[in-house]
């Protein structure tokens, strides 16, 4: 972890956030290249869940919430976390973090019995701060997906079964965050709300683990480092009939990289349900009445329902730092020495290629190279650099370890001949190809 981290500063990827005036625990900042493989990721799930399918639709929806729904969602009574306090050098600590009824900071065993903390941020709204106008910063991205359920379907006619997307922020005021990116106070999600007929959630729910499992495969993590954990009844959150907890061997050890709950017709039947009335039960008083606000009409039975959701939900930092993880090789070479590599499968890669003018400042070199990067960059396939430092040897070492996967080199041979010389990130290969042919041999790398 301490090598990733490093790199991830020198090489601009995550930074500690307001990192000049000493910094702030649990927050990050995505440097140049971190935004861009952050952009990389939230865009292959996008395509994925949004493009690539025919039964899903996008939204992006306000970050702060009125306490109304994360009344009726459950959040208020129940999204809490365990808290202990150390009497002897006042920290405090989330419970499951106290091994042998010891403070971790400083060892006494003078610590309290663990009570619940509440992980929402509430800010005020608004110009008078007397306590009454508040929202939560959304601790998921879910609610406002089930809050505008209704929106969505009679905006776009859908039937069952049907998903939202949405990706963007939440926040959770963890009581003691750590391991980098992997346990923060503000971070991204990337989640799905899938809309199905009650009695076919079960089929569903298996059929969204398998499907998560491939695309995190694409993305660069083997299948044989993540592994499914089935959450035990007693540790489901209060909203879930079952959840599968995709496991990754982060570099501090096995920890959920995304979750897949069936989370049942909770949300919609809370969120439809009489708000003086928060005792009934969704499924009982709610199947059939037409008046339910949150509910889909059957087109065989015309009856209507109100949907189980399945929601597959990544975290965007976790997956950066898995993502990074995996990437991360240091390979011997010949002579004794080292080079870093990021191998990034070349979607993700932060840049796509580096331009690189075999002379600092020549004129006819260095035009040539940047006429080059903006015939690539106007492909819209990704970042393209120009490197006019005259060093090719130091710049492959730099975008090796930024894991660009192809180098262009210009050179004599450019302006006489009309070739190019380009370097292969993982094999360190070298091939001469005309100028002329850059183009498609671009696209041939970063689309198949
Ligand atoms: N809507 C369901 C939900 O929020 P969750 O398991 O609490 O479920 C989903 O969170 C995902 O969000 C997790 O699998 C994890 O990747 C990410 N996540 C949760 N808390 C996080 C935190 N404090 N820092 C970074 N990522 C977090």
């Amino acid at each position: 972890m301490d090598d990733l981290v490093a790199l991830c500063k020198r090489r601009g990827f995550i930074f500690q956030s307001n990192e000049i005036y000493g910094g702030f625990q649990g927050l990050y900042d995505y440097g140049p290249l971190g935004v861009e493989l952050k952009n990389n990721l939230k865009h292959a799930w996008w395509s994925s869940m949004v493009y690539d399918r025919d039964d899903i639709e996008g939204l992006d929806a306000s970050i702060l919430t009125h306490p109304d729904v994360l009344k009726h969602s459950g959040h208020e009574n129940t999204f809490t976390d365990p808290m202990v306090d150390c009497k002897a050098c006042k920290s405090r600590w989330k419970a499951d973090t106290i091994e042998n009824n010891k403070c971790p900071g400083c060892g006494s065993s003078d610590l309290t019995e663990p009570r619940p903390f509440n992980l929402m941020f509430k800010t005020n709204v608004g110009p008078i701060e007397d306590g009454s106008n508040f929202a939560y910063l959304r601790p998921e991205t879910a609610q406002q997906i089930f809050t505008n359920f209704k929106n969505v379907l009679d905006s776009t006619a859908r039937s069952l079964p049907f998903g939202i997307a949405q990706i963007g922020k939440a926040f959770r005021n963890e009581i003691t965050p750590r391991n980098f990116i992997f346990r923060v106070r503000e971070f991204e999600q990337m989640e799905l709300e899938y809309f199905v007929k009650p009695g076919s959630d079960d089929k569903w729910h298996k059929e969204w683990v398998d499907n998560r499992i491939i695309w995190w495969t694409e993305q660069g993590i083997p299948r044989e480092k993540l592994e499914i954990l089935n959450v035990p009844d007693d540790d489901l959150a209060h909203y879930s009939k079952a959840t599968v907890d995709l496991m990754y061997q982060f570099p501090h050890g096995l920890e959920e990289l995304e979750g897949i709950a069936n989370r049942t017709d909770f949300d919609l039947g809370s969120h439809s349900k009489n708000q003086n009335d928060l005792n009934l039960s969704s499924q009982t008083e709610l199947n059939n009445a037409s008046n339910s606000k949150l509910a889909v009409q059957d087109i065989e039975t015309n009856k209507f329902i109100v949907p189980y959701v399945i929601e597959p939900s990544a975290g965007v930092d976790r997956g950066v730092l898995a993502i990074l993880n995996e990437a991360y090789h240091v390979e011997k070479l010949e002579g004794g020495k080292e080079r870093i590599v990021l191998s990034f499968a070349s979607h993700l890669a932060p840049i796509k290629v580096a331009v690189i003018p075999l002379k600092k400042n020549n004129k006819e070199l260095v035009d040539t190279a940047f006429k080059l990067k903006n015939t690539l960059q106007s492909l819209r396939l990704g970042r393209v650099v120009v490197e006019n430092t005259g060093n090719i040897g130091k710049n492959y070492r730099k975008h090796d370890e930024i894991g660009t996967p192809l180098c262009i080199t210009v050179d004599f041979d450019t302006l006489e001949k009309g070739t190019v010389t380009i370097r292969n990130r993982d094999t360190m290969l070298q091939e001469q190809i005309p100028l002329d042919n850059v183009s498609s041999y671009f696209k041939d790398f970063f689309l198949t």
